[in-house]
């Protein structure tokens, strides 16, 4: 089959990663969420996240040297659209998104109820890459739905219906499903 030559956009070619939420605290105390899926995992204990330099997650970070991710589901998909729109401060996105929180153990950020997998992380350093900044994080303690544990101790992302935006910035979501081995 022929393959067309793309010059534009070229990292929709690979697409992103299950769509997560990370929260962050105002400095009001304020819990702030925002919806992210440009982030990689580096290492057994760190991730590296793309986030825009105006967005109150960066501020957030940048201020407290922590945060929590919070991984969606399909059953609260609607929760990555809300979490994505600007929202005043003085508002948390998880109110608007009808998501609880639970405290952590290690960071004063909270995470998520409703989310099948939650991270406690640190800010470690971060490299600037135009509009976003590159924040590596190192994770400290994590917590997961025993349902949607994976043969391997990590998340099954097919079991959980773990979503993933397949057309940003579109509304387009999808999920995995006929896992297969080679
Ligand atoms: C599916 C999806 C994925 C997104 N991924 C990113 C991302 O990786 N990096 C980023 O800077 N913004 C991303 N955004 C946009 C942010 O969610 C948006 O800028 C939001 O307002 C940030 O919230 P905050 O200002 O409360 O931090 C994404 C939005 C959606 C809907």
């Amino acid at each position: 089959m022929a393959k067309k030559v793309i010059k534009k956009g070229l990292t929709k070619l690979i697409r992103t990663k299950p769509v997560i939420l990370i929260v962050t605290l105002h400095p009001d105390g304020t819990v702030n969420a925002g919806t992210f899926g440009a982030y990689t995992n580096l290492s057994s204990d760190e991730i590296g996240i793309a986030i825009g330099k105006p967005s109150h997650t960066y501020k957030n970070i940048k201020r407290t040297g922590e945060f929590t991710v919070n991984v969606l589901t399909k059953k609260i998909a609607l929760a990555s659209e809300i979490c994505a729109q600007e929202i005043p401060p003085s508002e948390s996105e998880l109110d608007h998104a009808s998501l609880t929180i639970e405290p952590s153990r290690k960071v004063k950020s909270p995470i998520i109820k409703e989310c099948v997998a939650n991270l406690e992380c640190i800010f470690e350093k971060e490299m600037e890459i135009g509009y976003h900044t590159f924040v590596v994080g190192k994770c400290l303690v994590g917590y997961i739905e025993e349902d949607f544990i994976d043969i391997d101790g990590g998340l099954d992302v097919v079991k959980a219906e773990v979503i993933y935006n397949i057309r940003y910035p579109e509304p387009v979501y999808s999920v995995l499903s006929s896992p297969f081995k080679i």
